[in-house]
């Protein structure tokens, strides 16, 4: 398979992923998987633990709140979360650190002073408490690992998920790990994974992962590597160590070097930081070359339109997040011992300001862990 993303795609799947994300938003469609928060409490099913996000700003922002317990639709299933994760993207919402360009179309989805939908945290793990009546592929008391996508609400005691849910996904965890270790694939592994089958990338080609340490970055590294591919991985030098762990070929101190200065060139270009100029990085690709941006500024996706048009590479910066189907193959490569999360620090879900703190901070290797219960 080719890099499938022609001139224009991408501006279709970003605009898309916007316009789907205000319209989800806005609709009474709109994904309602977490409990409410205490205002409207009073009713039912009696009250569960959730971190809610009182505004945007920093991690003091994020109080722990009882809330109502949610009860699952027909389609639905009820997980009791054991774990779940604090990634890069929760800290963007949580601070609304986003770039100029889609401040105000994603300001619009998610809630003008504060986020509409409260509860942050977009992977979890967790246990299958409750089913309703029409789902036919998930049963009470499976072990089961959530990308919950743009409808969050992993920062709490339970979720209702659809069986299939219109974003995100849900599929019964590798029997291998902890939840705590689970938790931490959905969200890295699921999007990394979608990345870099759009450049579709094959045995002995060469493929540079830039932030190669972070979320998306560690599993993009062992994906790759379970594709055959030579791997060239660009961190800081604390992270250099695990990289190599973890089956990277080859690293490179972003502090020494700047790989685009190298007359190295690669299959494959996977950059998940905005840091590296765009239009340097397409010419580090070879002729038929894929350039995956997982962060762009605006001038980025131009510069690298731009730097290609005369030429076979491609340039890709949209991904809309995982399905079922790519859960149950991360569980695979993981039970096939092809995967393995990387876990950094864990907090209880007390903790989760620090836990927002130690991530702002830019020294997490691989993934944050939340245990809940
Ligand atoms: N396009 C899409 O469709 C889409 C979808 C979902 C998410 N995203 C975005 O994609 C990003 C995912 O990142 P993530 O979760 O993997 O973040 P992360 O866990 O914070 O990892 C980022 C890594 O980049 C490293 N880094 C920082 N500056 C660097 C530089 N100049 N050169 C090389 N490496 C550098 C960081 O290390 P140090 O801090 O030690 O430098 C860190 O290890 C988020 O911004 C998220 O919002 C995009």
């Amino acid at each position: 398979m080719r890099c499938n993303t022609g001139p224009g795609n991408d501006m279709h799947a970003i605009s898309g992923m916007i316009i789907a994300g205000i319209a989800g938003y806005l609709s009474s469609d709109k994904p309602k998987h977490v409990g409410r928060t205490d205002e409207d409490q009073s009713a039912d099913r009696g009250p569960m633990r959730a971190v809610v996000c009182t505004a945007y700003g920093p991690p003091d922002v994020l109080q722990l709140k009882n809330v109502a317990k949610p009860f699952p639709k027909n389609d639905e299933v009820l997980v009791r979360i054991r774990a779940t994760t604090v990634s890069a993207a929760d800290c963007e919402l949580r601070s609304f650190d986003f770039a100029p360009w889609i401040w105000l179309p994603i300001r619009l989805a998610f809630g003008i002073s504060r986020p509409r939908q409260p509860v942050l945290g977009q992977e979890l793990a967790g246990d299958i408490e409750s089913v309703g009546k029409d789902v036919t592929s998930l049963n009470e008391g499976d072990r089961v690992f959530v990308a919950t996508g743009i409808g969050l609400g992993g920062y709490a005691e339970y979720i209702c998920m659809r069986e299939d849910p219109r974003t995100g996904a849900i599929a019964t965890m590798p029997a291998s790990l902890s939840y705590e270790e689970a938790a931490a694939v959905p969200y890295g592994g699921g999007e990394a994974l979608e990345f870099l089958r759009k450049a579709n990338v094959q045995s002995g080609q060469r493929v540079l992962i830039n932030g190669a340490g972070g979320s998306f970055g560690t599993f993009a590294v062992q994906l790759a590597k379970a594709a055959g591919a030579h791997v060239t991985a660009v961190d800081s030098a604390q992270k250099l160590e695990m990289l190599r762990t973890i089956g990277a070929d080859r690293v490179v101190d972003y502090g020494q070097e700047d790989f685009t200065d190298s007359p190295e060139s690669y299959d494959v270009i996977f950059d998940v930081v905005r840091n590296t100029p765009s239009g340097r990085m397409v010419r580090s690709l070879k002729d038929n070359g894929c350039l995956l941006m997982a962060n762009p500024g605006f001038l980025q996706i131009v510069r690298a339109k731009w730097a290609s048009r005369r030429s076979k590479k491609r340039v890709t910066f949209a991904a809309s997040g995982g399905t079922n189907e790519d859960l149950a193959y991360l569980r695979s490569l993981v039970e096939a011992g092809k995967l393995s999360p990387v876990i950094d620090r864990r907090f209880p879900l007390e903790q989760i300001v620090e836990a927002h703190r130690y991530a702002d901070s830019g020294e997490k290797l691989g993934n944050i862990v939340i245990t809940v219960a």
